[in-house]
Formats: structure tokens, C-alpha cells, sequence
């Protein structure tokens, strides 16, 4: 299998790296995650910034206590998240922007940028701009209507709200509705940069349609929308998986010459699929856990996930398990295990042979059908509200 890596190294010096075979394979594009995903090495290769020791002390200092995904360090990179707390220290605020591509449901990998973003709003009182790129999806794929996404725009809209997002300061842009708000700042930075910058980041091909190549600028313009709506020139911070960062390389680039702040990234993780490696991921709907997933389905699903369980209970009971490779124990480990005890002594269950797959599957099928349900009932509250979420000029 042939797998292209599209990398720029600090400096913006961009090129594509195809690497060998095996347990090194990995793509990482905004359009496609596949194979092992090696962070360290996304790091090195992206030109990102670890989360350090000394940041997240930084962090603690204005949320009291550090949320469970920089705990566990699900969010595990960023660009300029120093500078932007350090602006913030001055009194220079900041506003969130994050967004989704609704080309279907959601599952609840895109749930877990989207529960950090809202701390972060809650914790220093900031707005957040959200982008619905329903152009983006219809122009991707090639089955894709726009009838089709704009429903899928609104029906993403509803998880979001559900999360807790008040309207006060949280706005949403859908794309095809609301271009003419977007459209001046998106020529300002499409003008900016060059096909070659852009074949070499986003690996356009001569069979790309021209409207995906102009896209990425779509996906820059809000990054400086709040300029443009309230005059207040601050810089964003992007909360999202790495899997966007190549858009945030190539408005870095352009946004000083605009006038702006260089946009400011926390990088998140994959929530991995329920099978072996990959990412949670809507093209494989039966190892992914979507939010409007009926409670036997859901059961099915975590029924049938990988695990690292052993071929016999017998054996599992005498040898134990292996939770480091083990799909179940992740969801555990990020989303529904808070208590870090509770986490630890699963685990050494887990390798004593104490606890077979069945026990910890079933109670993550009950965890997860609870966390569900609960959110279903606010989805649905929130088709009464979601009106006000509009972003407004
Ligand atoms: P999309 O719809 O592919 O993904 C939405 C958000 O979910 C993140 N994500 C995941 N996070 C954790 N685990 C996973 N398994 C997982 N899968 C997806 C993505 O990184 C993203 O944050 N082009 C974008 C839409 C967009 C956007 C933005 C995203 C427009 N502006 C600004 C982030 C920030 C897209 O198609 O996202």
C-alpha cells in the first residue's frame, strides 16, 4: 500500500513524504486518518509544540483544575498557545473557533474537541466562532448534495448546542447560508496564497476540482471573522484534532500580512475506532459510536470490538489481558473513567486475568447508552434554540 504523508517542517518548508511499509504507515490529512497514528513523530514532522508541564501549570492557573482531556493528555500539542495566554495575562482576550464538516451524523470522536472547546469558553469567558462547511463536503465528495449537507449542517448543529453551548457567545456559521459574511475576508487570504503552497500541504491533484482547491480559505476566514463583526483585533485559538492542521500552516503564513494575529492551535488525539488502530472515523460506521445510535446497537458494536483478550476465558483468567492495545479500554481511559483509582485498578485486573472482556464491554455499552441518552434528550431541546445560535451581522 502506498501512503502519502503531507508534511510542512517549521519554516514552512513543504514537502510530502511517502514512507516506507509497515507499522510506520500512517496518513494524516484532513480528509483522511489511517494506520498507526504516531504523535511523537506528527510533533517532530508538523512543526508543533508539545504540551509541556510548564503550559499546563499555565492552565490550571485560569481553570481551577485541569480537565480531564489535558490530564490524560488527549490534547497533547499546540501552536502559540503560550503567546495567546500570555496576551490574555496582558488583558488581550481571545475568542475559540473550532468546526465540522457535516457530511453525516456525528459520532463521538468529533464530540471530544468539541466538550474541550466548551470548557475552555466556560473557563475564560470567551466566544466561540463554529464553522458548518457544508460547501466543504459537497465539494469533497463526489455523491455528496448540497441538499444533503445543509440537513446534515443543521442536524450536526443540534449535538453541538447539546453539549452546553449558550447563544450569548457562541455563533454559527453555516458556509452556503452565510458566504457573504465570509466572502471578503476569504478573497483577502485566497489572494495570498499560491497554488504551489497549496498543492504541496493539501497534495491537490490535476483531477482536484477547482472548487476544493479554493476551499482551504474558506476554512481560514473565520480564524479573523471577529475582527470584522465587532472591530476587536485578538487571536484565535483552534481547539481540534491535528488532522486540521495543515489549514492552520498555510493562514499562519498569510496572517500577519492581513493584520491579524497568527491563528493559535490545541491539538487533539484520535478517539481511536472500536477496531485495530485507526481513528474513529464516520467512512467505517460499524467500529464508530454515532450520537443518534439506538442502545442495542450501540451494545452490538462495543460487542464486537477489538480487544486485547485472550481466544479462551480459561486462558484470559491464567495469562490476563492487554489493555495498552485494547479499543475498550481507551473509551475508558478518555471519556468514561474519570475517577484515576477506579482506572488503575481496572487495568491491573485487566493484566491479572481478574476481569474478562464481557464485564468491562457490558459496563461501557451501560456508560455509554446513559451518556446517550442524556444527550439525546438535550439534542432535542435544543431544536427549540438553535436559531439563536446564528451568527448575526
Ligand atoms: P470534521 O467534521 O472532519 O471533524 C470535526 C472535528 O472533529 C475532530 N475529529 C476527531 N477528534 C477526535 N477523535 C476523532 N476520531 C475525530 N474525528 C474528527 C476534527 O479534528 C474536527 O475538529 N474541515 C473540518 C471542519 C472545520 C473545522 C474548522 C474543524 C471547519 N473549520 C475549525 C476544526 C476547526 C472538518 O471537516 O471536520
Amino acid at each position: 500500500m502506498t501512503v502519502t504523508f503531507f508534511l510542512v517542517k517549521k519554516g514552512s518548508v513543504i514537502k510530502t513524504v511517502t514512507p516506507n511499509s509497515g507499522e510506520n504507515e500512517m496518513v494524516v490529512t484532513p480528509w483522511e486518518v489511517k494506520g498507526k497514528v504516531d504523535y511523537e513523530r506528527l510533533i517532530r514532522e508538523f512543526g508543533t509544540q508539545p504540551l509541556t508541564e510548564e503550559l499546563l501549570s499555565k492552565i490550571v492557573h485560569y481553570t481551577g483544575k485541569l480537565h480531564l482531556q489535558l490530564q490524560r493528555h488527549l490534547f497533547f500539542s499546540h501552536r502559540d498557545l503560550d503567546t495567546v495566554l500570555n496576551l490574555y495575562e496582558q488583558g488581550t482576550k481571545f475568542v475559540l473557533y473550532t468546526g465540522r464538516g457535516p457530511s453525516g451524523p456525528v459520532h463521538i470522536g468529533h464530540l471530544v474537541p468539541w466538550i474541550f472547546t466548551l470548557h475552555l469558553q466556560e473557563k475564560f469567558g470567551t466566544r466561540l466562532y463554529f464553522q458548518m462547511t457544508d460547501d466543504e463536503k459537497f465539494l469533497i465528495d463526489d455523491d455528496a448534495s448540497l441538499t444533503e449537507t445543509r440537513k446534515y449542517a443543521y442536524e450536526n448543529a443540534l449535538d453541538l448546542i447539546a453539549l452546553g453551548f449558550k447563544p450569548e457567545n457562541t455563533f454559527i456559521i453555516y458556509d452556503v447560508e452565510d458566504m457573504d459574511l465570509l466572502y471578503d475576508v476569504t478573497l483577502e487570504v485566497a489572494k495570498r496564497i499560491t497554488y504551489s503552497t497549496a498543492k504541496a500541504t493539501f497534495g491537490f491533484q490535476d483531477s482536484t476540482n477547482i472548487g476544493w482547491v479554493f476551499w482551504p480559505a474558506i476554512q481560514a476566514a473565520p480564524c479573523f471573522i471577529h475582527k470584522k463583526l465587532t472591530g476587536e483585533n485578538v487571536p484565535a485559538l483552534i481547539p481540534a484534532a491535528i488532522d486540521q492542521d495543515p489549514y492552520w500552516r498555510v493562514t499562519r503564513d498569510i496572517a500577519q500580512k492581513l493584520g491579524y494575529y497568527k491563528p493559535a492551535q490545541i491539538h487533539c488525539r484520535f478517539l481511536p475506532g472500536l477496531g485495530v488502530g485507526g481513528k474513529m472515523s464516520a467512512s467505517m460506521p460499524e467500529t464508530s459510536i454515532f450520537t443518534m445510535d439506538p442502545p442495542e446497537l450501540v451494545k452490538r458494536k462495543i460487542w464486537n470490538a477489538f480487544t486485547g483478550g485472550k481466544g479462551t476465558a480459561a486462558e484470559q483468567r491464567k495469562t490476563g489481558a492487554d489493555p495498552a492495545v485494547c479499543s475498550i479500554f481507551q473509551y475508558y481511559f478518555y471519556l468514561f473513567e474519570e475517577d484515576d483509582v477506579k482506572l488503575v485498578e481496572r487495568e491491573r485486573k485487566c493484566r491479572a486475568g481478574e476481569i474478562l472482556c464481557g464485564e468491562c464491554k457490558n459496563e461501557l455499552a451501560g456508560r455509554l447508552n446513559k451518556f446517550l441518552e442524556e444527550h439525546r434528550e438535550k439534542r432535542e431541546k435544543a431544536k427549540d434554540v438553535i436559531e439563536k445560535f446564528h451568527v448575526k451581522r
